[in-house]
């Protein structure tokens, strides 16, 4: 049973200018224009263009958020952005506990789950990322690491209406590399299966678990029609509108 409606979500990470906006506003067309019927999309950039996105995409189901929030509501952190901040830009969605920010700012799960709550405060998608590196998946960690990972990072109310979860190998991020659709199926069946240990098997069911590492338009129709992948969170094809909308029709 596969109740769950496939979402493409598109992390622009550092990238993009005014001058992109063009790219996201065909998508928003291209979504508009029969997309909608059957597949979910998010647009993550940069916080500069989040109100410029927001507003592009109003009324056309083309959901954005931003790529990361702090904890806590409002305060004295130069430089932060609060999961109100991006509900109030128009945002209805955050990503947390990417591994570009559990590496580049040492973000543990401990700060991930603080993250995702606050994402619930602020009424915001929470799009949770756990993965192995490469060297945990050599020594045969990368179950354990994942385990701990959503352990530690999912909140105890996470529920499909505000959680989705996102796997993203660190070592298939911007590589060109992705595992094969047998490790993929098994990742994802795994994570299924701790959702249910912790949720209860219906909410687990529900929840989404995407899958991240070059999604490209030549890999998505089978990475999207894998056992428990019910979408795709993309990086670096996500910029070329003709790209993240080939990935999308692939869900389709
Ligand atoms: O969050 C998406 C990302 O980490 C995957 O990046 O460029 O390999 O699609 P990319």
């Amino acid at each position: 049973k596969d109740a769950r409606r496939k979402l493409i979500a598109g992390n622009w990470k550092m990238n993009g200018l005014a001058a992109s906006a063009p790219e996201f506003v065909r998508v928003v067309g291209a979504y508009q224009g029969g997309l909608k019927a059957d597949v979910d999309l998010m647009v993550f950039p940069p916080f500069t263009l989040l109100t410029s996105f927001a507003t592009a995409s109003r009324g056309a189901g083309v959901l954005v958020g931003g790529q990361d929030c702090h904890a806590k509501p409002a305060g004295a952190h130069t430089g932060d952005v609060s999961a109100e901040m991006i509900a109030d830009a128009g945002g209805q969605a955050v990503i947390v506990g990417h591994s570009e920010r559990r590496t580049d700012h040492g973000e543990t799960d401990a700060d991930v789950r603080a993250k995702a709550e606050a994402a619930r405060r602020a009424g915001l998608v929470a799009v949770i990322c756990v993965g192995e590196t490469k060297d945990e998946r050599e020594a045969g960690e990368a179950r354990a690491v994942v385990s701990r990972q959503l352990a530690g990072s999912l909140p105890d109310d996470a529920a499909a209406a505000h959680v989705v979860v996102a796997y993203e190998p660190v070592w298939a991020i911007g590589t060109g590399l992705t595992p094969t659709a047998a490790e993929i199926a098994e990742m994802h069946g795994f994570i299924r299966s701790e959702l249910a240990g912790r949720f209860g098997a219906e909410a687990a069911d529900a929840i989404r678990i995407l899958y991240g590492g070059s999604v490209k338009p030549d890999n998505a129709k089978e990475i999207l029609a894998t056992a428990n992948v019910d979408g795709a969170l993309v990086g670096g094809a996500s910029l070329k509108a003709d790209d993240f909308l080939a990935i999308a029709k692939a869900a389709g």
